[in-house]
């Protein structure tokens, strides 16, 4: 009798869902599978970007749909131990009107927010392409808003530099740069180098493709991006306010076909993971580091530790951004996209531990870690 009235207790316990949400939440992250958001939908936040506010961190990304047209926009999730996530909405909405560069249709890709302390502003920049149009355009984009979650105010998408060197290529080097005429050509490498692209788009402002932001201790903030057809990064300083850039930007690795980087801090050190070039397919991760964000950057190889397989793919995922873990100290996340370019929506999230060995970065695969990875709490 008492063992039946406890087998009752137990299923109107479990019928009134009591301990449902402890059962629901996530305790680890598990690379790759499907990742429910607290409402039980996979998280819908591609080419990512990360936020910490007010002890809370924010997950920016694209809001994709079976194509990777952007239909709806940038959404926004928030979360206070990077496990469960809330969806917070749509941070910067696509628009109807036919006269506008964010007509619902276009690209918007990578996008990422930083919040300036002299304005009390969230700024937001991203990888623009107008509709219908591909990827010619190149364009970085810039929205603003009061509050973290949004709604962000577009401002406007544009080329940068036109008509501006960077610090790293001087008049003379300007001068010797020859034009590309034939694409299929054996020097078109060398040319791309010394500057082929940067001379042709010169008037017209430098392409801006895939993009990342870093906001430096000193609260100086940099725009970095895969330029020259996507042949060679550009590190631009921002404004005070962060919506514009300045004059003031270097090329970096040229020739290096570099997309998707992502930059972090450790010792004084900047280091990036970047990608290769191969559209929505992966493709071995790349490493470079530097000693100052407008310095010279220095390859340092694949990033990734494991099969062959693996290394050549970057575990089938292409870098979006480096999350600094809160109250951890040198605890760093590599987050990556494993897309599905069939069905971008199901796009998948690869989240790994960033380790070190002699001081250098590396990555290798987990079916599933936490934290708890990371055992050395901040002083
Ligand atoms: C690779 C980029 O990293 C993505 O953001 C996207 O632009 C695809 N290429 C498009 O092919």
């Amino acid at each position: 009798m008492l063992r039946k009235i406890g087998v009752i207790i137990v299923l109107i316990f479990l019928l009134l869902g009591c301990g449902e949400t402890e059962e629901k939440k996530h305790i680890s992250f598990h690379p790759g599978a499907l990742w429910p958001d607290t409402e039980g939908n996979h998280i819908n936040a591609h080419g990512g970007g990360f936020l910490i506010y007010d002890d809370t961190y924010y997950w920016f990304g694209e809001h994709k749909g079976i194509n990777s047209r952007a239909q709806v926009g940038v959404r926004v999730y928030a979360s206070k131990d990077l496990y469960n996530w809330e969806n917070k909405g749509v941070a910067l909405s696509v628009v109807d009107d036919e006269n506008s560069k964010l007509q619902r249709g276009c690209i918007l890709e990578r996008p990422k927010v930083i919040f300036n302390k002299k304005t009390n502003k969230f700024v937001m920049w991203f990888h623009h392409e107008l509709k219908d149009q591909g990827y010619s355009n190149a364009l970085t984009g810039v929205a603003i808003a009061d509050k973290v979650t949004g709604p962000y105010e577009y401002l406007d998408s544009f080329r940068i530099h036109a008509g501006v060197l960077p610090l790293n290529f001087s008049e003379d080097d300007f001068e010797k740069a020859e034009l590309i005429t034939d694409e299929n050509t054996e020097e078109r490498k060398e040319k791309v180098i010394s500057g082929a692209y940067l001379k042709r788009d010169f008037e017209v402002g430098q392409m801006s493709r895939d993009m990342t932001l870093f906001v430096d201790e000193d609260e100086t903030a940099y725009h970095i991006t895969a330029s020259e057809e996507n042949r060679t990064l550009l590190i631009s300083k921002l404004s005070d306010d962060y919506t514009s850039v300045t004059d003031e930007y270097i090329r970096v690795l040229p020739g290096g076909r570099n997309e998707a980087p992502a930059i972090f801090k450790k010792n004084g050190k900047y280091f990036m993971f970047s990608s290769g070039l191969t559209g929505w397919k992966p493709n071995p991760g790349k490493l470079a580091v530097s000693d100052d964000m407008m310095g010279h950057w220095t390859s340092l190889g694949n990033p990734c530790v494991g099969t062959e397989e693996e290394m050549n793919t970057t575990f089938w995922s292409q870098s979006t951004y480096v999350i600094p873990v809160l109250g951890k100290e040198d605890a760093f996340i590599f987050a990556a996209d494993r897309w599905n370019p069939k069905n971008h929506i199901d796009g998948r999230y690869v989240w790994l531990p960033v380790q070190f060995k002699n001081d250098i970065p590396y990555i290798e695969w987990f079916d599933s870690w936490n934290l708890s990875f990371f055992n050395h709490d901040k002083k």
